[in-house]
């Protein structure tokens, strides 16, 4: 192939492949929410609940000035005004953990929430329902799921998934409409105790799971380096202090033994090093090992101030600096 008939091929495909590099950075900044249609719903419950908050905000304002008898026959009343809608928007989404989404969402539909705003007000009081599903259509109602909005198959409204689980997607376009147990329990209508719980009461309504103590049950499945530590519906094994050959806890209090260069001294393993000066700085009061401690009690009258201890303080002050 002549090189000349090679070039515009390559133009060709730099061209797609720019086209498709803008499509695609728009389709990220302008839809950057569709990801996850949850996240979607959760915005506009966001919005419209810092919209009430402004709305409650601007309940006592009027125009400005107080004189708002000329100012409501002239431009109408504040309470509907564009003067309060530019005014709760300017403060709207300014709490919450999700700022930018429910930002970016009040942006896309900026019209609709204008529509309500001044058409909608009181035919339809329930301003979240009728943006948040009837509208932008990014929630469904109540007991509802998914992009048809189903009804929640499992259980009735007052007492879904037995009272002990929500319907997966519930309020939201999406979801499978499945049971999601509380933590621990299982089954499609949540009617038994999940991994690592166990029945400790069941009648016709209630059933009671309670957490299993692994630890309790079998403390050998951890490592002689580690001890076992029960969590809700399971166990972790998690490493002794360095100061401990075997331990039955956290910390330098628990161990089964003290490891190499450790002793025992108050209940705790600890440094050898640092016991046996800790005995030189405290006077000796603390007996630690075969060390010999001078009876200070009954001091021999003539003795030399070297089998004083109290002499290393000043030497071990000094290197503690
Ligand atoms: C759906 O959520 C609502 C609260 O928003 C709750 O009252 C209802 O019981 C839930 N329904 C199901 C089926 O999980
Ligand atoms: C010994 O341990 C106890 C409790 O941990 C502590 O209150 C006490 O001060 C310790 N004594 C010495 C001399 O370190």
């Amino acid at each position: 192939m002549p090189v000349a008939d090679i070039i515009p091929m390559v133009t060709i495909i730099d061209r797609k492949w720019l086209n498709f590099g803008l499509f695609c950075s728009l389709l990220l900044t302008t839809s950057g929410l569709a990801a996850d249609p949850k996240l979607e719903c959760q915005a506009c419950k966001d919005f419209v609940e810092s919209f009430w908050q402004g709305h409650g905000n601007t309940a006592k304002s009027n125009f400005g000035g107080g004189n708002t008898d000329w100012e409501e026959t002239r431009l109408g009343s504040y309470a509907t005004s564009e003067t309060r809608l530019v005014e709760i928007l300017e403060h709207a989404c300014s709490s919450g953990s999700a700022k930018d989404q429910c930002h970016q969402f009040a942006e896309k539909h900026e019209d609709q929430i204008e529509n309500w705003y001044f058409h909608r007000q009181k035919s339809d009081p329930d301003f979240e329902g009728w943006l948040c599903v009837k509208n932008a259509k990014v929630c469904c109602p109540k007991n509802t799921f998914g992009k048809l909005c189903d009804h929640c198959p499992i259980g009735d409204s007052d007492f879904p998934c037995s009272g002990r689980g929500e319907c997966d997607g519930n309020g939201t376009t999406s979801g499978t409409g499945k049971c999601r147990c509380q933590k621990g329990y299982t089954g499609l209508t949540c009617d038994s105790c999940g991994n690592g719980f166990e029945e400790v009461e069941r009648d016709s309504v209630l059933l009671l799971c309670e957490d299993v103590n692994e630890c309790e049950l079998d403390p050998h499945t951890c490592n002689d380096r580690e001890y076992c530590f029960n969590t809700q519906g399971a166990y972790t094994c998690n490493k002794c202090h360095v100061a401990c050959k075997g331990c039955t806890g956290a910390g330098t209090a628990r161990c089964k033994a003290c490891a190499e260069g450790y002793v025992l001294s108050n209940g705790t393993c600890t440094d050898e090093d640092l016991v046996e000066e800790e005995d030189d700085a405290d006077g000796g009061t603390e007996p630690a090992g075969e060390s010999v401690i001078p009876d200070l009690s009954s001091p021999i009258p003539g003795t030399s101030s070297d089998t004083d201890p109290s002499i290393a303080l000043p030497d071990h002050a000094h290197f503690e600096l």
